[in-house]
């Protein structure tokens, strides 16, 4: 439990992690799992849990940890001692010379890509997320598109968000909701604030529920009462872009490739509206996609909103498409659960510098750029898939995202 600065007895919210939750399904802070390699009986795991006392009793209510006390790991390593022993889910240094560092770290590693593949039972509770989370869009997508939003605070909006959630089984929001209207649209992970929506503008809603720390993670960019042309144009390039994602998504399709079809079809959207000139597959080599998508196409998701990520094992930390920045590098695989997720954005720390308008200045027609974004300034789309053996199945196809 690390305390809050400042708050004597105030602790940040704990949360195991997650190859022990995954593991043990329970979340007792100081919770160990152990395992010791030269133990070949049915069950060489060991879990150690904290004891409940009468002051959890009485502050927490009934909670109930399974393990042997935590206070007999410290002889339970000694007795081990010269062994090999392991521990998942925790820092494991600090428990005396017992603890193989390396080898633990190598089954955190190999547990990671084990658990990349979701069971029934995981896909059924990201289900129970997905059913909470279409509730929570429902209600975005009826205020904002009626114009019935116009006069609320991204905070309002929020909260009605979030309850809709919790009123459909959430039993939680795997992350901070980010509702960015107008100008806020453009901040990628914006945190919904005092501003207040009208109409005519663009409000992006980024937001998730959870149950069993399963998650939700869905997009959607509505104008607040009817879309102006370029609005509609703008949020249907998007759209485009994440169909042609989603259709990408099959079993050994590489998930850089899926990253640079989607910015391939920003491209070539705005190739169509006037912004850009030249051949979009080039452009985004260049970089010139990062300017308006300047972040990875998605993540894995599961147990909790990145899921269990990462490269394969062997490959090295390298960049996505145009030096993005995209972290997940490996291929597809059936029961991998992944978001797919394009956006774009017109983000002044980005394309208000001088020396990018000029760099790019044979390729982007700033001009235009400059008159888009007068009307939207920011949308991503986002959806939660699970790879099937012919394609991928859309958890959240059910939430509206097409315009009128
Ligand atoms: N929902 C935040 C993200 O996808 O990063
Ligand atoms: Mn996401
Ligand atoms: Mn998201």
């Amino acid at each position: 439990m690390i305390p809050v600065p400042g708050q004597h007895d105030r602790v940040y919210p704990f949360m195991a992690h997650s190859d022990y939750y995954y593991l043990t399904e329970q979340q007792s802070p100081g919770g160990v799992l152990a395992i010791d390699l030269a133990d070949d009986s049915e069950t060489p795991w060991r879990a150690f849990a904290p004891e409940v006392t009468q002051a959890h009793r009485t502050w927490e209510g009934d909670v109930s940890w399974e393990g042997a006390p935590l206070a007999e790991l410290s002889a339970w390593l000694v007795e081990r001692r010269g062994r090999a022993v392991v521990m998942l889910g925790c820092p494991v240094g600090g428990y005396g010379g017992g603890v193989d560092t390396k080898l633990s770290a190598e089954l955190a590693e190999a547990l990671l890509h084990a658990r990349r593949v979701l069971d029934e039972l995981e896909i059924g509770l990201m289900r129970k997320a997905a059913a909470a989370t279409a509730a929570g869009h429902a209600y975005a997508h009826r205020v904002l598109t009626s114009g019935e939003a116009a006069g609320m605070t991204e905070r309002q909006l929020q909260v009605e968000i979030e309850a809709e959630f919790f009123r459909n089984g959430a039993d939680g929001t795997p992350y901070d909701t980010i509702v960015g209207s107008g100008p806020n649209a453009a901040v990628l992970h914006f945190a919904p604030g005092d501003r207040v929506i009208s109409k005519g503008e663009c409000v992006l809603v980024d937001s998730g529920a959870s149950y069993k720390r399963y998650a939700g993670d869905v997009t959607r960019t509505w104008p607040v009462g009817g879309p102006t042309q370029t609005q509609r144009d703008v949020i249907n390039i998007v759209i485009d872009s994440e169909e042609a994602g989603l259709a990408m998504c099959k079993p050994g399709v590489e998930w850089h490739d899926v990253h640079r079809r989607c910015s391939e079809v920003v491209l070539d959207g705005l190739i169509g509206l006037g912004a850009l000139k030249g051949d979009a597959a080039e452009m985004v080599e260049r970089g010139v996609a990062g300017l308006f998508f300047p972040h990875g196409v998605g993540h894995m998701i599961g147990l909790g909103v990145r899921g269990a990520g990462g490269r394969l094992p062997g490959r090295a930390p390298r960049k996505g498409p145009g030096g993005v920045g995209v972290r997940v590098d490996i291929p597809l695989e059936v029961g991998h659960g992944f978001t797919v997720e394009p956006g774009l954005y017109f983000i002044p720390g980005l394309i208000d510098v001088a020396e990018t308008r000029e760099k790019f200045g044979d390729a982007v027609q700033w001009g235009v750029v400059d008159s888009l974004r007068k009307e939207i300034q920011g949308v991503r789309i986002e959806d939660d898939v699970v790879i099937t053996e012919g394609g991928c199945e859309n958890l959240t196809a059910g939430i509206v995202k097409g315009l009128d």
